[in-house]
């Protein structure tokens, strides 16, 4: 594999994959997050060595592999951390990283009218560790934090005077977070909001997270006040375990694992034409973006739609403004004009996309354009009704985030044929 590093979309920054702790852009500061490191990492056909870990099955593509092999650590050395690591997770969370199943819903294609050549396929990540697909992002942030520490790049000297993490988060997230942490005893302070979920904060202190709850302060700038503690304890020297790109970019390589195997067994096991759309939910968009660039290793440009909610919508916005900063492609230097937060936050029972800005636009806006994509607005109806019929017919236990993918596929069924092929992920277990 030719990994060679991270370039920003922004203002083009490099940074060598060698470099321990690359979290953010070197120009990116507190008072400027416009910043977006992209892999710039050689085409390679992807295969999998066919285990069932997507870690171990993809390793020679993450850009972890990588970096490992440069700290110093030979194959079956990088081989091994995969393995103890992912060990250490399944003896917390009841599952390690394995591939979640994907197949066509027979009886959901049947429900919205699609034929026997076209359908609805619905890869499931609700069993998976801590019941989303948010663990894969993080893991790959973990394998790099334990490598550095074995290889004595890591600013402590041992585990015993490990920084904390951190993470503001009060869903998926947090859970998968705090999950990981427990696996290899690491602290970690996850903030949320004063109306945090009290099962999720009480999951999230059994698992032996510091919980802080975030008040908005009156000295406090505008924006959530979680992630004003988050970047406070960040800076203090707490490591970033997030899942939005513009806080931890490393969170965008694990992520992939999940568009690789959706793109794997396209190839491997469904007869017929590829899919042509691929229907994945947004909140602060590194999901998308992940799973878009895992196809995109795969040689495939699926139709992407990025499916948000009328309770906002910064990305559909964006997509919608960036003709007139001359279109696209050009975005990425037009951040500010086309990607804010979004002002007046609605209500959705898909609560966990409500992110007012999304983060990891630029990638997600990249792949669109290159599948010949667009965003799409689910109404408050296509998401419980989403939720209510796809739970009902293929017996998966999603939250409505979580079948909110499949939300924008019922917002323009009628724009997609009846033998069209359409790919959704289902990922957050309703809890
Ligand atoms: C189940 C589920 N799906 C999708 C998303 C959206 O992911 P992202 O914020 O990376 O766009 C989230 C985020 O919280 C989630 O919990
Ligand atoms: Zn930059």
């Amino acid at each position: 594999m030719h990994t060679i590093g991270w370039t920003c979309a922004v203002c083009g920054a490099h940074t060598p994959i060698a470099q321990p702790f690359s979290w953010r852009c070197p120009a990116s500061t507190d008072a400027d997050r416009h910043h977006a490191p992209q892999l710039v990492q050689g085409l390679a056909p992807l295969r999998s060595t066919g285990e069932l870990n997507p870690f171990l099955g993809f390793r020679e593509y993450l850009a972890w592999d990588a970096f490992a092999a440069e700290s110093g650590f030979n194959e079956a050395a990088r081989i091994a951390l995969i393995t103890e690591l992912d060990e250490q997770v399944a003896a917390v969370a009841g599952t390690g990283f394995v591939t979640t199943p994907f197949e066509r819903a027979d009886a959901l294609s049947d429900e919205l009218g699609f034929l026997a050549d076209g359908g609805v396929w619905v890869k499931d990540e609700t069993q998976h560790v801590a019941g989303s697909h948010k663990a894969r992002h993080l893991f790959g942030i973990l394998l790099h934090l334990v490598a550095a520490e074995r290889s004595g790049l890591a600013p402590w000297s041992s585990p015993a005077t490990r920084q904390p993490l951190a993470i503001a988060s009060c869903g998926n997230a947090a859970l998968a977070a705090a999950t990981l942490a427990a696996a290899v005893q690491w602290p970690i302070r996850v903030f949320v909001p004063t109306s945090a979920n009290v099962r999720v904060t009480d999951s999230l202190r059994a698992l032996g997270a510091t919980v802080v709850e975030c008040p908005r302060l009156a000295t406090d700038p505008p924006g959530d006040p979680c992630v004003h503690r988050f970047r406070e304890a960040v800076a203090a020297g707490a490591v970033p375990f997030s899942v939005q790109g513009t806080e931890n970019a490393w969170c965008l390589d694990g992520g992939r694992t999940i568009g690789w195997e959706m793109a794997r067994h396209m190839e491997e096991t469904i007869e017929g034409p590829p899919f042509d759309r691929l229907f994945v939910q947004v909140g602060g968009g590194a999901f998308a973006a992940s799973v878009a660039a895992g196809f995109r290793m795969s040689g495939i440009t699926p139709r992407l739609h990025a499916v948000q909610t009328h309770a906002c919508a910064p990305l559909e916005r964006a997509w919608e403004l960036a003709p007139s900063v001359g279109g696209p492609r050009h975005a990425a230097e037009h951040w500010a004009d086309c990607m804010w937060p979004w002002e007046h936050v609605g209500h959705s029972a898909a609560d966990g996309i409500l992110d007012d800005e999304t983060y990891d636009w630029l990638p997600v806006l990249r792949a669109m354009v290159d599948g010949h994509g667009s965003p799409v607005i689910a109404s408050e109806d296509d998401v419980l009704m989403a939720n209510e019929i796809g739970c009902r017919t293929t017996g998966i236990d999603a939250s409505h985030t979580g079948t909110s993918g499949l939300a924008g596929l019922f917002a323009i069924r009628e724009h997609v044929a009846a033998d069209e092929r359409v790919a959704v992920i289902f990922s957050g277990v309703r809890r």
